[in-house]
């Protein structure tokens, strides 16, 4: 049993990295700015799991903060979800992107280190992969260029913090490079909330599904994939939280920094995911094919073998779980936490 600090905790993923870190006797501190969620989603982390968890208002890019949060806690691990993760916008405001999650993240770090607290599980992404790597993606392949400021800034913060387990052997971390996370926890309680237009597969899906939008725009149909859409590699977001839980325990026992891939190890493509949704949900998805999307590749899926050998983890759910809970959750809340 540990006490762990939560960057990002009323997030998406932090939402259900936080049950399961309940679930395991684990104490959770959360400290989140509130951007890009609601305190909702803690209120039901609480409902669900019946623990009390101690929330901080806070930004990863203030030092005071966070050595208060420090100097009050006595933490053992620090799981960081903090940050921004729009594409789009990170092309049209990429200095807010830097400083949420290069700056922030460094800021971070070094409260860390004054708290003398090393352990640390970071969130990264498949995008870190260059584009020429053929899929399955195995974690010794190199990373590239990512197409877009929110790539580069999780390939930069990977890099500075591989750097500095190197430098200081006191550092143990884990880079987790997720893929593409989909789903809810069972109870449909706690989900993906995205405000405004929703940027990922996903939430378009149910958006449409729940008459929140009107049709699925596909983005391109003539790929090399086995129906010309995009192959990914979606995976549960319970089987991503327990990765953390995988990872922190790695990571208590080890030192350094190294890299995971979180994925099922199975591609889906666009039209496969559109039609699953449809049939283990009973509703329709409307739809038009559209022109592809800049910076997309046709196939992106992991090789997860390290994570299955290394961390002990593997992936439950499969893609008709995934599709069922996404649904679950959008049908109890069509308007997300703001339905309350
Ligand atoms: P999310 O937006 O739901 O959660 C991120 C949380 O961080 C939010 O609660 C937000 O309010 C908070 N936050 C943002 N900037 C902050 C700051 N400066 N200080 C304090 N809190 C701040 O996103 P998510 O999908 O749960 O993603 C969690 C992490 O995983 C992110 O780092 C994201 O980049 C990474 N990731 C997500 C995906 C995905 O597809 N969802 C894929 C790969 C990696
Ligand atoms: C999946 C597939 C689209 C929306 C992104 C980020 C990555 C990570 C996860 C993290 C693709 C197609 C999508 C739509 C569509 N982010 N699509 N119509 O692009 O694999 O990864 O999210 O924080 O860094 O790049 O995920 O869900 O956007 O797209 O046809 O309205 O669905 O073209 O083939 P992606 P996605």
């Amino acid at each position: 049993m540990a006490n762990i600090l939560v960057t990002g905790g009323a997030g998406y993923i932090g939402s259900h990295t936080c049950v399961e870190l309940f679930n395991a006797n684990h104490d959770v501190v959360v400290f989140d700015n509130l951007s890009n969620s609601s305190i909702e989603s803690l209120n039901r982390v609480q409902e669900l799991t019946g623990k009390s968890l101690t929330f901080v208002e806070g930004d990863i890019r203030n030092s005071e903060q966070l050595d208060q949060v420090f100097a009050l806690h006595k933490i053992d691990a620090v799981i960081h979800f903090a940050g921004l993760k729009a594409v789009g916008e990170s092309q049209q405001l990429p200095l807010i992107y830097f400083d949420n999650n290069i700056a922030g993240s460094i800021n971070l770090v070094n409260a860390m280190q004054r708290a003398e607290v090393f352990k640390l599980v970071f969130s990264s992404s498949a995008t870190v992969y260059d584009e020429a790597n053929i899929s399955p993606l195995n974690e010794d392949m190199p990373t590239g260029m990512p197409s877009n400021n929110y790539g580069y800034t999780k390939l930069i913060v990977e890099q500075l913090l591989q750097k500095l387990s190197i430098a200081d052997e006191r550092w143990s971390i884990a880079l987790l490079r997720y893929f593409n996370p989909v789903g809810a926890h069972k109870s449909g309680r706690i989900g993906e909330d995205p405000q405004g237009i929703p940027n990922n597969l996903m939430p378009y899906v149910t958006q449409v599904a729940v008459g929140r939008r009107e049709k699925l725009a596909i983005f391109g149909h003539d790929y090399d994939t086995v129906d010309g859409t995009g192959v990914r590699d979606y995976i549960h977001v319970v089987d991503l939280a327990n990765a953390h839980l995988c990872a922190l325990n790695n990571r208590l026992q080890n030192i350094g920094c190294r890299a995971w891939n979180i994925g099922t190890g199975n591609g889906s493509s666009v039209l496969q995911v559109k039609n699953t949704f449809e049939q283990v949900n009973g509703v329709p998805v409307a739809f038009e094919f559209a022109p592809r999307r800049e910076g997309d590749v046709a196939t992106s899926f992991a090789n997860n073998q390290r994570a299955m050998d290394e961390l002990g983890w593997t992936a439950n759910y499969t893609l008709e779980d995934m599709l069922k809970d996404s649904w679950h959750w959008q049908k109890q809340n069509p308007k997300g936490y703001g339905d309350i």
